[in-house]
């Protein structure tokens, strides 16, 4: 999911929208960029999961100027997955750019991810080769060998728009991870407090420069993000990203339905109590040791 108030989202004129033929030819392969610059083998999709994101999403991702890219919070997010591995191998879900793994990395962990999108992933290969990446979905999608840490953050959950692929998403995850190991998820929550009687979208942006609605679907827990963006000739570009809301309780269903039980919810990566006036948590689920 795309966060709200992000100013790059996928843009409907650029993604490449379900029909798995569309997708297959882009996710249909593993590439894996390990040290060795590429070894390349090969995974099968039924369905597509998720809206691809693009080598234009892909080219203005990393942004110095976003909050989410400030050294600060990725100093305490990645403090806080480092304290989780305990020193073990650490696996990134969805693993974009690498705007959390690298920085994970020079901690000194040792880091993979796995990622939809080869356009995403081929700026992380851009930056360093130390870090290996699966093209593949993130719900069924096998990396190399046994973690402490597996972790999906900036809502991405959301990406998977059914329960069933949430689900096997945290299946996945108890697939990679060692006995006692943790899956940590940062995802927000549902806005629908701010929701009046028969309306449907609720606005987190509203400034000259950025227009940001979410619609929400209360039957389907679909969910759409509407960013409409100022340009330097003065129009507006409209850019819808799709996502399936879920509840806190939601996921700690999907958990233990994997084998995990709660280990910890909290409002920020500084680990704030997690009230009901919460509007995103850090969740973190543990195997049994
Ligand atoms: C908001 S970006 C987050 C990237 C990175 N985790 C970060 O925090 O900067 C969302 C990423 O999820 C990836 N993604 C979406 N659906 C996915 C799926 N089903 N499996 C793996 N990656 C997925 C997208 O390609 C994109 O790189």
């Amino acid at each position: 999911m795309w966060p709200r108030g992000a100013r790059c989202a996928p843009e409907v004129r650029d993604v490449v929208r379900s029909g798995a033929g569309d997708v297959a030819g882009a996710v249909g392969r593993t590439f894996s960029f390990g040290a060795d610059g590429g070894r390349v083998s090969r995974v099968h999709h039924d369905e597509v999961p998720s809206d691809l994101w693009t080598e234009r999403q892909a080219e203005g991702y990393d942004d110095p100027g976003d909050p989410r890219f400030s050294p600060q919070l990725l100093e305490r997010t990645t403090r806080f997955l480092a304290e989780l591995a305990e020193g073990g191998r650490a696996l990134e879900f969805a693993i974009g750019t690498g705007r959390v793994a690298i920085p994970l990395q020079q901690r000194g962990l040792e880091v993979s991810g796995i990622e939809y999108s080869p356009a995403m992933a081929d700026r992380l290969r851009r930056k360093t080769t130390e870090i290996p990446v699966v093209i593949g979905d993130m719900a069924t999608t096998r990396a190399d060998g046994e973690f402490s840490l597996v972790y999906l953050v900036f809502n991405t959950i959301g990406n998977l728009y059914t329960q069933e692929a949430q689900v096997a998403c945290f299946r996945n995850a108890a697939r990679h991870l060692r006995p006692g190991g943790r899956f940590v998820v940062e995802v927000g929550v549902p806005a629908l407090r701010r929701l009046p009687p028969g309306q449907d979208a609720v606005p987190f942006a509203v400034t000259e420069q950025h227009l940001g609605f979410d619609t929400y679907d209360l039957v389907t827990q679909r969910a759409v993000s509407h960013h409409y963006s100022r340009q330097e000739d003065g129009s507006y570009r409209y850019s819808p990203h799709n996502f399936r809301y879920v509840w806190p309780s939601e996921l700690d269903l999907m958990a233990q339905l994997a084998g995990f039980a709660p280990e910890a919810r909290y409002a920020d990566w500084d680990r704030a109590p997690f009230t009901a006036d919460s509007d995103s948590h850090v969740s973190v689920w543990r195997l049994p040791g």
